[in-house]
C-alpha cells in the first residue's frame, strides 16, 4: 500500500513537468454552497485533466527495457491524453486503444500528443481485452488508467499542493471513478492532516465504489454526461486505501452534475466536463452536510465534447427560466401574431422560435396554438409575460 512518501516522491518527479494549478476561493459558490469554497484547477493542466500526474509519474519510472519498448494504454478519456502527452514528451513509443465509436474529436486529440491510436472493439471491456492482448505481443508496457500505485501516487500530488495553497481546509471532495484520484489524494491529506474529512463523489448511474465500500447494491446505468467517472469496476488499489482514508462517499444525478457545469461556466468562467463538476454538484446537493465548512474542491477536467456543452447550456436556462417555451392560443385571423409579440415586447422578452400549430391541436378549428420559445429575465418574468398575455386576452401558459 502506498504511503505519503510515494506522493512526496511523485511530487517531485512532477516539478516543472505538470501545472502546479491554482486552488483559489469562490466567493460566489460559497455563497451558493453555504460552505468557503476553494477550486483546485486540474482543468488548467496542458491535456486539460490531472490524469497526467499520474501517468508522468508512472513512465517516469519505468525500467530502461519497459521505456524502449514502450507503454500502452487503453481509454478513450482524458487518461490517454496523460498517457500520449508525456510518453511523448519522454521519446516513448506510446499505443492508446480505444473503442470503434470514441468521438473523432478524442482520436485526433490523443494522435496530436503523439501516440498512436488503435480503434478496436464496441465496448470498452472489448478495448482492454485487445490492447492486453497487444501489450503482450509487442512486448509494451501496460499503463492502468487507476489500479496501479504509481498512477495513485500521482494523482495525490493535488492533496499536496490543495493543503500547501490553503493548509486550513478542513474538507476535500473528489470525484471517484476508478478511485486513483480519491485514493491518492486522501493519503496525502490524511498523513499531514489527520483530522480532515474526504468526501468521494459518484453519479448514481455508475456507484461501483459506492457499492464496494458501503456494501450495497445499487444497480449501474448505461451511461452519464460524467464519463470520466463512469467506471464499471473499482480498483483494487484504491479501494485498500479509500477504505482506509476516505471518510464517505455520496452519490449525485445527471441533473446535478449539469446544473454545476453550468455555474462553474457563469460563475467561474471555467469549462469543467462532468466529472470535473460532480464535486461541486455534490457541495449544492448536500449544502446541510458541507454547511460552514473550508471545502476545497477538485475540478478534475475540462474536456466536453462542444455540442454536449451547448445542450447542457441551454438545459441550464430553461432550469433558470431564462429560456420558457409557451403555447398562447389564438383566432387565426391577420394580426394574431403582430399582437401578442406586441405584448412579448413590451413585456421585455426576446422571441428565440415561433411556431404554428393548427393539425396537432384541440383547439376549435379557427383557431391557431402558437409555441412560442422567449429569452426571459428569471421565473418571475416569465409570470409577468404570462399576466400580460392574460390582460391582452390571450389564453397563454408555460410548457415545461
Ligand atoms: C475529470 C475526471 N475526474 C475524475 C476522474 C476519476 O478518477 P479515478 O478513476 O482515478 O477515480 C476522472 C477519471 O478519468 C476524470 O477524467
Amino acid at each position: 500500500m502506498i504511503g505519503f512518501e510515494d506522493i512526496q516522491a511523485a511530487a517531485g518527479r512532477l516539478k516543472g513537468q505538470v501545472l502546479d494549478t491554482p486552488c483559489v476561493e469562490s466567493r460566489t459558490l460559497s455563497e451558493i454552497a453555504g460552505c468557503q469554497v476553494f477550486l483546485k484547477f486540474e482543468n488548467l493542466q496542458f491535456t486539460a485533466s490531472f490524469k497526467e500526474r499520474g501517468a508522468c509519474n508512472k513512465l517516469a519510472q519505468l525500467t530502461p527495457a519497459e521505456s524502449s519498448g514502450g507503454v500502452i494504454a487503453m481509454s478513450a478519456g482524458n487518461h490517454a491524453q496523460g498517457v500520449a502527452y508525456h510518453a511523448h514528451r519522454l521519446g516513448l513509443r506510446a499505443v492508446i486503444v480505444m473503442p470503434r465509436f470514441t468521438p473523432g474529436v478524442k482520436v485526433g486529440r490523443t494522435r496530436g500528443f503523439g501516440a498512436e491510436v488503435v480503434l478496436f472493439g464496441d465496448t470498452l471491456d472489448e478495448a482492454r481485452a485487445h490492447a492486453l492482448e497487444l501489450a503482450a505481443r509487442e512486448g509494451l508496457t501496460f499503463v492502468h488508467p487507476y489500479d496501479d500505485e504509481a498512477i495513485v501516487a500521482g494523482q495525490g500530488t493535488v492533496g499536496l499542493e490543495m493543503l500547501a495553497a490553503v493548509p486550513d481546509l478542513d474538507t476535500l471532495v473528489v470525484a471517484v471513478g476508478g478511485g486513483g484520484l480519491v485514493a491518492g489524494i486522501a493519503t496525502a491529506a490524511k498523513a499531514l492532516k489527520p483530522g480532515i474529512e474526504v468526501v468521494g463523489v459518484q453519479t448514481l448511474r455508475f456507484p461501483n465504489m459506492y457499492n464496494a465500500v458501503k456494501h450495497t447494491d445499487l444497480p449501474q446505468g448505461m451511461s452519464t454526461i460524467a464519463e470520466g467517472i463512469a467506471v464499471g469496476t473499482p480498483g483494487r488499489v484504491p479501494q485498500a486505501l479509500i477504505e482506509k482514508y476516505v471518510d464517505d462517499i455520496v452519490l449525485v444525478d445527471e441533473g446535478d452534475i449539469e446544473q454545476a457545469i453550468v455555474l462553474l461556466l457563469e460563475i467561474e468562467k471555467t469549462l469543467v466536463e462532468g466529472a470535473g463538476a460532480a464535486g461541486l454538484a455534490a457541495l449544492v446537493k448536500y449544502a446541510d452536510r458541507f454547511k460552514g465548512r473550508k471545502v476545497g474542491l477538485v475540478l478534475g477536467g475540462g474536456n466536453i465534447d462542444p455540442m454536449l456543452l451547448a445542450a447542457i447550456i441551454q438545459r441550464g436556462m430553461v432550469r433558470a427560466g431564462r429560456l420558457a417555451r409557451l403555447h398562447v392560443n389564438a383566432r387565426d385571423v391577420p394580426g394574431s401574431l403582430a399582437q401578442i409579440t406586441k405584448i412579448v415586447s413590451e413585456a421585455g422578452a426576446n422571441i428565440d422560435e415561433v411556431h404554428h400549430q393548427r393539425a396537432f391541436t384541440m383547439l376549435a378549428a379557427q383557431n391557431v396554438e402558437i409555441e412560442l420559445v422567449v429569452q426571459t429575465r428569471g421565473r418571475e418574468h416569465i409570470q409577468a409575460l404570462l399576466s400580460a398575455l392574460h390582460a391582452g386576452g390571450f389564453q397563454a401558459e408555460e410548457q415545461r
